[in-house]
């Protein structure tokens, strides 16, 4: 694994993809990592910094697809060119990319770490599903994809053949994929303020165990992690 590195880094682009926005900085000394892992991004006036897939790596450059659900993805949405933020990775576990018959499977802004894992793994083949149409834009980011609109669901489409599944998504998506396919690499989430396995705050029960999801995760294999319930953030209150 790549060594993570902190760094300040200039935005140099930043486009809207339907309702998300795809944020470009300037790569710097920054290692792109693997498909997976994330970094923190951290704007000047929010105490805690927040984590952040690697959505695509073009040369020189990073890029992370943003969805405004708070104070801290609404300010990174706005951000303009040359304007700096505080970026540290690549951090956590990414997926593992050697596998045989590949198939992607993300839904809403779970599509964000597909487009590298795309690239970097020849293209396989893809199923995303989202909400609307809108949120749909973001397929075009990732080659051969097919797409779903609610009501129906990504799990429709998954084939019956055994495949490699890599799944990123919403909690009830990715347990119905494990339902499915229960050796698919699953992207899961939680709280993470430091994203290195200091402060515990991702702290999450899998296969009875207590693990940092920021440092054993946040691809995990095996069975659904017990995840903490989230019900808006003390920074979103206060703000
Ligand atoms: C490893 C990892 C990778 C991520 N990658 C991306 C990405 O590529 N693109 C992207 O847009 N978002 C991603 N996220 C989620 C993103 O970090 C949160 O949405 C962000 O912290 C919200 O910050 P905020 O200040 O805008 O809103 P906040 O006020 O912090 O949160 C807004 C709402 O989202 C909920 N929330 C916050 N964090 C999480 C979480 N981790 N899981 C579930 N609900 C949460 C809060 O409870 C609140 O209701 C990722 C999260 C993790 C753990
Ligand atoms: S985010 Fe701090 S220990 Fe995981």
């Amino acid at each position: 694994m790549p060594a993570p590195r902190r760094e300040r880094r200039k935005v140099a682009g930043s486009e809207r993809v339907g309702v998300y926005t795809l944020l470009r900085f300037e790569r710097g000394g920054l290692d792109a990592g693997i498909p997976g892992q994330f970094f923190m991004l951290e704007l000047p006036g929010h105490v805690v910094p927040r984590p952040f897939s690697i959505c695509l790596a073009p040369k020189g450059e990073l890029g992370f697809l943003i969805d405004p659900v708070g104070p801290v993805t609404r300010e990174l949405c706005e951000l303009e060119r040359g304007q700096e933020v505080s970026v540290f990775g690549p951090l956590g576990n990414g997926f593992r990319t050697d596998v045989d018959r590949p198939l992607l499977v993300g839904g809403g802004i779970g599509v964000a770490p597909l487009p590298y894992a795309s690239q970097l793994m020849g293209k396989p083949p893809a199923i995303l599903g989202f909400r609307t149409r809108h949120h749909a834009e973001a397929a075009k980011l990732v080659p051969k994809a097919e797409v779903c609109i609610e009501p129906t669901l990504v799990t429709e489409l998954i084939p019956a053949v055994p495949m490699n599944v890599l799944a990123c998504g919403p909690e009830p998506m990715l347990h119905a994929v494990h339902a499915l396919v229960p050796d698919a690499q699953l992207a899961w989430e939680a709280p993470m303020a430091c994203g290195f396995g200091a402060c515990y705050g991702c702290v999450v029960e899998f296969e009875s165990k207590s693990v940092r999801l920021c440092v054993e995760g946040p691809i995990l294999n095996g069975r659904p992690p017990v995840l903490p319930v989230l019900n808006g953030s003390e920074e979103e209150k206060a703000e």
